[in-house]
Order: C-alpha cells, then structure tokens, then sequence
C-alpha cells in the first residue's frame, strides 16, 4: 500500500494526539506507516534546516519550526489576513501588503525542501488546508512525481471575492499542479470552476475533469465529518458535576466557536435579544451559553470581533438580566472535549450560525451529542457547508434577526415527536458520513485521479 504522507499547518503534537483529523487520518496513517508533517508552533530566529521527528504515534510525526517574520507574513499575513477573509466572503477587512504574499511563497517553497529528502517514490501526498497551497507546484519543481492531493476546509471564494485578491491567476496555477482538489460543499466546487472561467487558459472536461494552465486536475465534493462514535460516547458519559446549572431553569441554546469574525456571534445575539424583546414571558425561562476561545489576536480584525462581542454580550445582559438570571453566558477560552460533549447534550438548542464557514463540525457535534429520546434542536445557517448535508435542522439566514429568533421560538415550542424525527434523520448523516468515511473516500479519488 503506498504509504500516506500528510501535510498540514497545524500538526498535532503532544503523546496520543486526538482530534478530528488525526482521527480521520488515523487509519491511513497507520496501516501505511505514514508520515504527519506540519509547523510546530514554535518560532525562533534561526529554526533548524530540517524536520525534527517526533515520538509517540502510531505514524510517523516531523514538524518545523518558523522565524517570527515567517509566522507575521506566512500565518497571520497571507493566510489569516488576505485568503481567510477572502474565502469568507470579508474581502473588506483584507490587508494586502506584498510582504505577506512573498512570505507565504517562502514558506511553503521552505516546507517542500525540507519535505523532498523523507519523501518516497510510491508515497501519496495530503496537503491540507488555504495555508499550503503553493505546494504541490514546489515540490513539483524539485521533481516530486507522486499524486498529491489538496483538501480545502474552508470556502471557495466565488468569482467576485477572487477578483479581489492581490493574486488572482496566481491561486489557480498553485491549484493546477493537484492531482485532485477536494473541496467541503457543491457551493465551493461551483464557485471554484465559475472562478476559473475567467481566466485565459481554463477548460472544464468534464464534471470533476479540468484544465488549467495546460494541466489537467480533478476536483470533487468531499464534505468532512465527526469521529461521530467517540462523541456520542463522549457525551453519553458526560459527569454531572461538569453540567451547568441555572438558578431559575431555564433552557440552554448553546454556541460554540472560535471567535471569528465568520461565525456570526454578534449577529447570533441581536437575534436573542429580538427573541427576548419579543416576548417578556422568556425572562428567566431560557438562556444563551456562548463558549468562544481566543484566536489569531494579533490580527486587528480579531481585537475588534472579540470587542464588539464582548460590549454586546454585557448591553443585553444589562438590558434583560434579572438577580437570579443572567440572559448570556460568555467564555472566552476553550473547555476540554469531554465538557463540551455534555454541554451539547444538555442545551435544548444548538446554534450553529455562521455567516460563512467551510463546514462547520460543530454542528455535527451538537447532533451526535444529543439523547435521541430526547434530543434538542439544531438552528443551522444556510451558509455553513453542512447546510448542504443537515437540511433536518432549522436553516436561518444569520443576517435576519427576526427570522433567527423565530427559528428560536420554533425550537422552543417544537413537540417531542418533531424533535425526535429531525434528530434521527440528522444523526444517520453524522454517523453515515463520519470523519473516516471522508478520509477513504478522497483518497479513493486520488487513486483514481492519478489512474
Ligand atoms: P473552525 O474549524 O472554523 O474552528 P469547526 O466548527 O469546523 O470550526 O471546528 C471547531 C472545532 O473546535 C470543533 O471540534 C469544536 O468542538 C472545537 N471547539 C470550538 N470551540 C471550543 C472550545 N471553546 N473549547 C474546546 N473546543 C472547541
Ligand atoms: C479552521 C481552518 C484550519 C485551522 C483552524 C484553526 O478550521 O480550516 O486550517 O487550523 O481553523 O485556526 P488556527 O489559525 O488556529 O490554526
């Protein structure tokens, strides 16, 4: 079997690493004696010039570290402040500035060089992620002949969006040199080929079939999932010292994101403070528990998010709140898995609204988390990749307050059997659909992509 060789930002480090990917590459890893490369999280001035390999997994681990300047331009530039945007539909809070793009051509020119020497000639390389796309054509030019695929977890930008990038032509030529390019929804291969079309040397051959800059590649739909088993374990152990308690009784609706500015967090709460507005006979009767950890601060754009958050979480408390209640609770870290499982289970309602995201595994989560006797209700935006696979739950457009807190009500209200029918239908798709099932199916796809 041709041994796996994955490649992302992000590596998990650390004895019995666990998490979605690893837990969707875990297999494939280890039954190929594969090989997990990726940054380490560290930044120094003079990071060593070759890979540092790393113990206690089932696979081989390598990581490399970066300079601060690398880490400034490649990861919080280019990536974070130009493609992240973009891809989300923020092209307004983009800050271009050439030394991201020169930085982030760097860097991944630098991840294949340190990569080509513990490479094999019947591996198959997994490159993951907006952060990495350049690689493939780097290693390419160091004459790197095995399939290497691309695997895109967040949205592709339609062609509006990418026209706004500083390097439009340039995002496809990096593309072209996959084997196959997977992406999360039909939305992002839509947007990918629609994109493409307006460029001089582009030709789709077929549904999944193109040609770009006189190569050809695949693309295809390959919407991630859950290690939907673990969590429903997770959660059906959850201890009940670790549940939340209210003084008053009332019913959790419970959001769980980075705070990102594409999660939809202050919009989320303009929707409960209408649903409050609404109908004074919620005081006290139902709260809002927003757990949000800290991420990429040093990028303007997420000072200002976790601000605006932050002063509308305490102008509807102060507004609404009562001795005994407090309307929204928000935690500005993160909480460890097994918490967090019993939290979905005991919310009544999960609010997975973002304005944009690639898929969204918390939705997963939230479902795979409930009691099926007696299951909450899962509030999806339309936006979410996972809107295309969950069309059980309530779909809202998190740009509409009222039509937002109406969905709210709607669960609140919804009946025990309505309940049970949406979570069943939910529940075979996280489980049908998990995170391992991804994972074989894109790299059926390579196999065949190459043949
Ligand atoms: P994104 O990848 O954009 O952050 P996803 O919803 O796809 O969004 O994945 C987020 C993952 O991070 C989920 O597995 C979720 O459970 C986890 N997560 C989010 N917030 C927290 C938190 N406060 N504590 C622990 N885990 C969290
Ligand atoms: C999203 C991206 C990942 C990224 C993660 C956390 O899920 O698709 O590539 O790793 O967010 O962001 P961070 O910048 O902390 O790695």
């Amino acid at each position: 079997m041709a041994r796996l060789v994955v490649i992302s930002n992000r590596i998990p480090l650390g004895d019995n690493p666990s998490g979605g990917l690893v837990v969707a590459l875990d297999d494939a890893l280890r039954s190929s004696g594969g090989l997990w490369v990726g940054f380490s999280g560290e930044t120094m001035d003079a990071p060593a010039d070759e890979l540092t390999f790393h113990e206690g997994a089932a696979f081989q681990r390598a990581s490399f570290d970066l300079t601060p300047q690398d880490h400034d331009e490649y990861y919080l530039g280019y990536s974070n402040s130009v493609l992240w945007p973009v891809c989300h539909g923020r092209a307004d809070l983009m800050r271009i500035l050439p030394e991201y793009l020169e930085g982030y051509r760097r860097v991944n020119k630098r991840i294949a060089r340190l990569l080509v020497p513990h490479l094999k000639p019947d591996d198959r390389i997994w490159v993951q992620d907006y952060q990495l796309f350049p690689l493939a054509e780097e290693l390419r030019r160091l004459r790197v002949t095995v399939p290497i695929g691309h695997f895109l977890h967040i949205p592709f930008p339609g062609p509006t969006d990418c026209a706004t990038l500083p390097n439009p032509d340039e995002l496809f030529e990096w593309l072209s040199h996959y084997d196959l390019a997977g992406f999360q929804a039909q939305r992002d291969l839509d947007n990918f080929a629609a994109s493409a079309r307006s460029l001089s040397d582009f030709a789709q051959l077929s549904d999944d079939r193109f040609r770009i800059a006189g190569r050809d590649m695949r693309a295809g739909v390959f919407p991630i999932g859950i290690d939907a088993a673990a969590f429903i374990a997770e959660a059906r152990g959850a201890r009940e010292e670790d549940k939340m308690r209210s003084l008053t009784g009332a019913q959790i609706m419970i959001g769980v994101d980075r705070l990102d500015y594409s999660k939809g967090i202050p919009q989320r709460f303009r929707a409960f403070q209408a649903l409050l507005d609404g109908d004074p006979a919620l005081t006290e009767k139902v709260m809002l528990l927003q757990i949000a950890p800290p991420t990429r601060e040093s990028v303007d754009a997420y000072q200002q998010i976790r601000e605006e958050t932050e002063h509308l979480a305490g102008r509807i408390n102060g507004q609404f709140a009562t001795v005994n209640w407090t309307p929204i609770r928000f935690i500005h870290r993160p909480i460890p898995r097994n918490e967090l499982a019993g939290l979905f289970r005991q919310a009544r309602i999960g609010l997975v609204t973002p304005l944009a995201d690639g898929m969204n595994l918390v939705a997963k989560e939230y479902v795979a988390a409930q009691d099926p006797a007696d299951p909450g209700v899962l509030i999806l935006s339309r936006f979410a990749g996972a809107a295309e696979q969950m069309s059980d739950a309530l779909i809202v457009n998190p740009h509409d307050p009222s039509e937002m807190a109406q969905a709210m009500q709607q669960a609140i209200d919804m009946p025990l059997e309505e309940r049970q029918a949406r979570h069943a239908a939910l529940l075979r798709c996280v489980v049908e659909q998990d995170v391992g099932w991804w994972s074989a199916t894109y790299l059926e796809a390579l196999a065949q992509a190459r043949d």
